[in-house]
């Protein structure tokens, strides 16, 4: 009785594969490194002094991942896998329909072969486009996207509900994660994309390392509180423990579809995080204003009352946390 966990060494797939381990659960991890690194692996078994199995291999291989199926007996699927750049999917759409549509359809054909039919797909607030208000909840219909990014995670759930429509034995979680943020305690994983960040986060990791010399902040006139961008920041342990409660639901229902949305219910500024991570790094993040950035909306925040109710989940850390976890692992970095 194994979980499997697709792109489970990236951000948010090794936060999820060490909170699974650390409720002793039997856990398979697949994984390209396109977006991670092998030693992320050992990163995780000195986290949690657990062992799992790991399987390098690309979803668009369909012979090794059977392989998976034959000699695991997997009961679970949490699909985190996938290309996640917003800009870079801009520039090079059919690698993004490819990878993260395809990558998806043969993982649902294998897992129909294997008669596993219960899936968590790691979904993204991005799917819900422009509703002209800030406060996102989910009997709101998905929007219109704005980048190959965000089409594809709206087209895989649009995959899902119309697999359950077609077989009723599937049993489905959508995941709608905001704006995910921060790093395990010990700062041995985190998010560190290779190259110029395009979040925010990790970009004033960057600057606080002295990676990078000074942040850009992508203007400063929206309709906010003090002019720059609103969103809803979650840690990524409240994330990661979002799935477990998924995966508990899922076992309680065996089937049908269900979306939540992942986030806090606040939504702090731009300014809101240079602030805090100034205050509890104690260190200066240079920056300046620069112009808005095409795409982006001025505010956009959860409402986390359904995750609540259903999921009996809640997310706990505070900025504080986030920020603070995030320079924590900032400092153990080479890059
Ligand atoms: C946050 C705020 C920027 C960088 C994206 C994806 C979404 C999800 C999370 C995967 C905005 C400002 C940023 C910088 C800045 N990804 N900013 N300077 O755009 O809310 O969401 O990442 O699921 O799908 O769309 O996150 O971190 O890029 O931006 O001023 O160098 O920070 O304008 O207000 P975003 P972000």
């Amino acid at each position: 009785m194994a979980i499997l966990v697709t792109g489970g060494t990236g951000y948010i797939g090794s936060h999820t594969v060490v909170e699974l381990l650390n409720l002793n659960k039997e856990v398979v991890v697949l994984d390209n490194f396109v977006n991670s690194s092998p030693e992320v692996v050992g990163k995780i078994k000195k986290i949690t002094g657990k062992e799992f199995k790991f399987y390098e291999l690309d979803l668009l291989d369909k012979e090794k991942l059977q392989k998976v199926f034959e000699e695991n007996n997997i009961t679970e699927v949490i699909h985190f896998a996938g290309l996640k750049a917003v800009g870079e999917s801009v520039k090079k759409p059919l690698e993004y329909y490819s990878n993260n549509i395809i990558g998806t359809l043969i993982l649902l054909e294998v897992m129909r072969k294997y008669n596993c039919k219960k899936i968590i797909f790691s979904s993204s607030a991005t799917v819900y486009g422009d509703q002209g208000v800030p406060k996102y909840v989910e009997t709101m219909e998905r929007g219109k996207t704005t980048n190959p990014y965000g089409t594809t995670k709206s087209m895989i759930e649009k995959i899902l509900e119309d697999l359950y429509i077609s077989d009723k034995e599937w049993g489905i979680v959508l995941l709608r994660y905001f704006n995910p943020v921060g790093a395990h305690e010990s700062g041995l994983i985190g998010d560190n994309p290779n190259g110029i960040p395009n979040n925010l986060m990790p970009f004033v990791q960057k600057v606080a390392t002295g990676k990078l010399p000074e942040l850009s902040i992508y203007g400063n006139d929206y309709p906010t509180k003090d002019g720059t961008g609103v969103r809803d920041y979650i840690h990524v342990v409240d994330l990661a423990k979002g799935h477990i409660n998924a995966i508990e639901k899922l076992n309680k229902e065996q089937t049908g579809v269900y979306i939540y949305n992942l986030g806090t219910g606040t939504g702090y500024s731009v300014l809101d995080i240079v602030n805090t991570f100034e205050k509890v790094n104690n260190i200066k993040i240079p920056y300046k204003i620069a112009p808005r950035r095409a795409g982006d909306l001025p505010e956009l925040y959860a409402d986390p009352t359904k995750a609540k109710e259903e999921l009996n989940w809640v997310a706990t850390k505070n900025l504080e946390d986030m920020c603070r976890d995030s320079w924590n692992f900032a400092q153990k970095q080479n890059k």
